[in-house]
């Protein structure tokens, strides 16, 4: 006997054990008090009486601030809370005693609140227990606050947006704080309002509940969760008369410099800081060693190695090494990124700007060295009077981990040099400027449709200065701009954007570039005081003009400025850009939004020819998801970029989370996700197969759904900042996730056209339901027929396919990823079956199954 699996997701308020309910009172009285007060965030108690005050959710937070970066720094202090024009309702709280700044932000039910703004006002030492009123005659808010000097001050806006030149006042505004007792005298407002408003806060805070414990479903509850659960049938039955086209760029890959995915990761330089270009401030000041002479140092007698700045080879790059040598034997030596890894016998290329700064121009020689192997490679350049670029190459003797490459005059006299390189030769592709060749191949190896790059964070950068620049990135590596990357190291730019539009066309993928949407991080650290900021607006006009160039840059024809840029690089050929990404999942503010729009239009009018993809902020619910799906439905944005990182009970519960989507509008991005399990941001079979479970849904919903970028996608051992992701890497060895092979089965298995099919199962449980997906593709230009299925039960499920009027063709490929969910080096095993239409297929317990087979 076989029922329909349960409805996914219906949501039932619980009732949740603690206070008393305000949902649940008989003869519900017609209205109550609302008391609203601070607990690093704005809260609420209600009352019948005035004396005896309950908290709504245990003192839940409904409004939290978001100015300042991450944690600790997003203070709310002073929330004053009224209700306004047309009964909406306002909140203004003070950010921190240094600022010159309050928040206002205001909501139409007290639970979803709008953006936040953060106005500056001119007078006064600081913005201190800012209090709102609104002044029905002229309908305008006034805010009245004082400073630290105890002085008063006024400034009034209607529209949130403009806010008058500050005035001083002559005393506090009439403040109607007061305080109830709840355990101690807690400060707050008064409030008298209907009784449903109060029912629906404590809904609100239940609903929140609700949704955290179905995010905290995982498989270690299973044996009880699923206790007796027997095997579990399931009959499978395709509906092609249905099949819908779907988009054919679903599987496609993000790459971020994080984790030193460029530098010392996916761009094969093996000399750390080779342009003596290290600061201070690429890590805050917080780290003294992290200098232009990080990496290298000096050894022997009679010799100094100092940094200079005089005459460079290239402004860009102002700085280069001096050592001044009295008697030969003085060796400066690079480390790499912890070490050089040689391979015996292969040829690695050696390149540096030099100058003979006193002395007569003498003979350098370049070696790689190991501790206990000792010579590995060495060969002998010519110093010359004038900066000379000077090449030559090694081949080492023996196979070392951890060698050093060192620079050793011949004789007495002052050197420098600059732009120190060693390559391997055999890059990925044997490209020049290249990237490590293992590396490269495994991201290959996914099959991606499309990469994402330079970021992520990266993109918008950690202040206005910090905002990735394109044109920075290209042309001789002499001369492009070394930045601080905001994850804490350098960016040497050696991987810029012409090397990633190569590696694009590499490995057969579109390019899909993200220029920051004129705004950088919402959580900077250095200019804006703490916050997002923008670029101010006389100097917006250059900045589109460069994202203009950009598309000239990757598609013009070589007479174009920037075409011949690219084709003086090497590449005549256009890269074919179709897709640029404005913004990355940034604070959704009338600064984001006045540029966003400046940028869309400008870029729209010159390319309408480029697929323009948005942002919705850095959730999946919010106010900058919802305000961002607001400038897109405005504009009709092609696609819009979604982000979120979950836990695995969240992406089992919400299966149906593009199903609701309206297809009438923008087609979804969803640009960063990943599985990972609380506390360790650890991954493992259970989060690989919680993505492939999700991953059924996007191909369901691949209509509305055109892409996807699982994130981060590679980090290098012990220097990463972000977990979970998808590939580890050292200097040796690539170590990809059980989710790499989720990403790589569905990148290999994708198709263009979706067959819906019924599923029927012989246990009608919700819980079970939900642990089971599937999704069948067409891949057209094969004819061939791709079957997923996901099985996160405990239990097998016996499974038969009814193919209908589809025959398949000859042998079945079936490829299955099956073990403990705990387990964190599961790898996917194929074999061939024959597959007929009607069979029965055993799928194991935790397990993920691809068939792919001719039709
Ligand atoms: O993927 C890591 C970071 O996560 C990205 O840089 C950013 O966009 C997101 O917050």
């Amino acid at each position: 006997m076989f029922f329909k699996p349960a409805k996914l997701i219906t949501l039932a308020f619980l009732l949740f054990a603690g206070n008393a309910h305000a949902d649940q009172i008989s003869n519900e009285p017609d209205s109550a008090y609302l008391f609203s007060y601070n607990s690093n965030g704005l809260t609420y108690a209600w009352s019948l009486d005035k004396q005896n005050w309950t908290p709504i959710g245990k003192g839940h937070i409904f409004l939290k601030s978001d100015y300042g970066r991450w944690g600790s720094q997003k203070k709310m202090n002073s929330p004053y809370l009224i209700q306004g024009r047309n009964g909406e309702w306002v909140c203004t709280w003070n950010l921190n005693d240094e600022t010159p700044q309050f928040a206002i932000t205001r909501s139409a039910d007290l639970i979803n609140w709008g953006p936040q703004f953060y106005p500056y006002v001119t007078l006064g030492k600081n913005v201190l227990q800012p209090v709102v009123q609104y002044d029905q005659a002229s309908d305008q808010y006034v805010i009245t606050y004082t400073d630290a000097d105890g002085k008063y001050f006024q400034t009034k806006t209607k529209d949130f947006k403009q806010f008058s030149k500050a005035v001083t006042s002559s005393a506090a505004a009439q403040n109607s704080t007061s305080s109830i007792n709840l355990g101690k005298p807690t400060p707050g407002q008064y409030h008298r309002v209907a009784w449903p408003v109060i029912a629906n806060l404590q809904k609100a805070y239940e609903q929140v509940q609700y949704h955290n414990k179905q995010n905290s479903e995982s498989t270690k509850d299973d044996a009880q969760r699923f206790a007796g659960l027997k095997q579990v049938d399931a009959k499978i039955t395709l509906q092609p008369a249905g099949a819908k086209p779907i988009s054919d760029m679903l599987m496609g890959i993000f790459f971020e410099d994080i984790n030193y995915a460029a530098d010392g990761g996916l761009y094969a330089e093996l000399v750390q800081n080779r342009g003596f270009e290290y600061r201070l401030s690429d890590r805050q000041y917080r780290d003294k060693n992290w200098n232009n002479s990080f990496g290298w140092s000096l050894k022997g007698e009679q010799a100094t190695f100092t940094i200079d700045s005089v005459a460079a080879v290239h402004p860009n790059n102002p700085h280069y090494a001096v050592i001044d040598v009295q008697k030969p034997g003085a060796v400066l030596s690079n480390t790499g990124f912890d070490g050089i890894a040689l391979k015996k016998g292969e040829t690695y290329n050696f390149s540096a700007f030099m100058k003979q700064l006193a002395g007569t121009t003498a003979e350098v020689e370049i070696r790689l060295v190991n501790d206990k192997l000792g010579i590995l490679a060495k060969l002998k350049v010519k110093n010359s009077k004038d900066w000379k670029q000077i090449k030559g190459s090694l081949k080492p003797s023996a196979d070392a981990t951890d060698a050093r490459l060192e620079i050793r005059p011949l004789a007495a006299g002052k050197y420098a040099m600059d732009m120190v390189s060693l390559f391997p030769q055999k890059t990925f592709k044997g490209r020049n400027n290249g990237l490590r060749a293992d590396l490269a191949q495994t991201i290959a190896d996914i099959h991606p449709r499309f990469v994402r790059f330079p970021g992520g964070c990266l993109a918008h950068g950690d202040g206005i200065d910090n905002i990735y620049k394109w044109k920075n990135s290209i042309g001789p590596l002499e001369s492009r701009k070394p930045d601080r990357n905001l994850w804490g190291y350098h960016q040497t730019m050696g991987l810029g954007y012409f090397e990633y539009f190569q590696f694009c066309e590499d490995i057969g993928a579109a390019p899909v570039p993200v220029i920051a949407a004129g705004v950088p991080c919402q959580n900077s650290g250095t200019g804006g005081g703490g916050q997002q900021g923008g670029i101010p607006m006389e100097e917006m006009d250059q900045y589109i003009q460069d994202i203009i160039d950009l598309v000239e840059y990757a598609n013009g024809d070589v007479h174009t400025t920037w075409g011949k840029k690219r084709a003086a690089a090497g590449h005549p050929q256009p890269f074919n850009l179709k897709y640029i990404g404005i913004g990355n999942e940034d604070q959704i503010t009338e600064v984001f939004r006045e540029r966003f729009v400046m940028i869309y239009k400008a870029l729209r009018k010159a390319h309408p020819e480029i697929t323009i993809i948005g942002t919705a902020g850095p959730f999946f619910e919010g106010t900058d998801y919802v305000e961002g799906w607001s400038i897109a439905s405005e504009l009709n944005i092609p696609v819009m970029d979604e982000h979120y990182y979950q836990s695995p009970g969240w992406f089992i519960n919400n299966q149906d989370f593009y199903d609701k989507y309206d297809r009438t509008k923008s087609k979804v991005y969803l640009g960063e996700y990943a599985a990972s399990l609380p506390g360790g941001n650890k991954t493992n079979l259970e989060t690989a197969l919680a993505e492939a479970l999700y991953l059924t849904s996007l191909e369901r919903n691949g209509d509305v759904v055109s892409m996807s970028s699982y994130a981060p996608l590679i980090a290098k051992e012990g220097h990463t900042q972000w977990n979970p992701d998808l590939i580890y890497f050292n200097n040796t060895d690539v170590k990809p996730t059980t989710g790499y092979y989720v990403q790589q089965l569905y990148g290999r298995n994708s198709g263009d056209q979706y067959i819906p099919a019924q599923l029927s199962l012989s246990n009608e449980q919700e819980n079970v339901g939900k642990r089971i997906a599937y999704s069948i593709v067409k891949e057209s230009k094969s004819n061939e027929l791709i079957v997923k299925l996901i099985n996160l039960l405990p239990v097998s499920v016996n499974t038969t396919l009814d193919f209908g009027p589809i025959k398949p063709i000859g042998t079945t490929i079936k490829t299955e990823l099956s073990g403990q969910p705990s387990e964190r080096t599961v790898r996917p095993i194929t074999s061939q079956i024959n597959l007929q239409g009607n069979d029965l297929l055993q799928l194991p317990a935790y397990s993920f199954t691809v068939l792919r087979f001719k039709i």
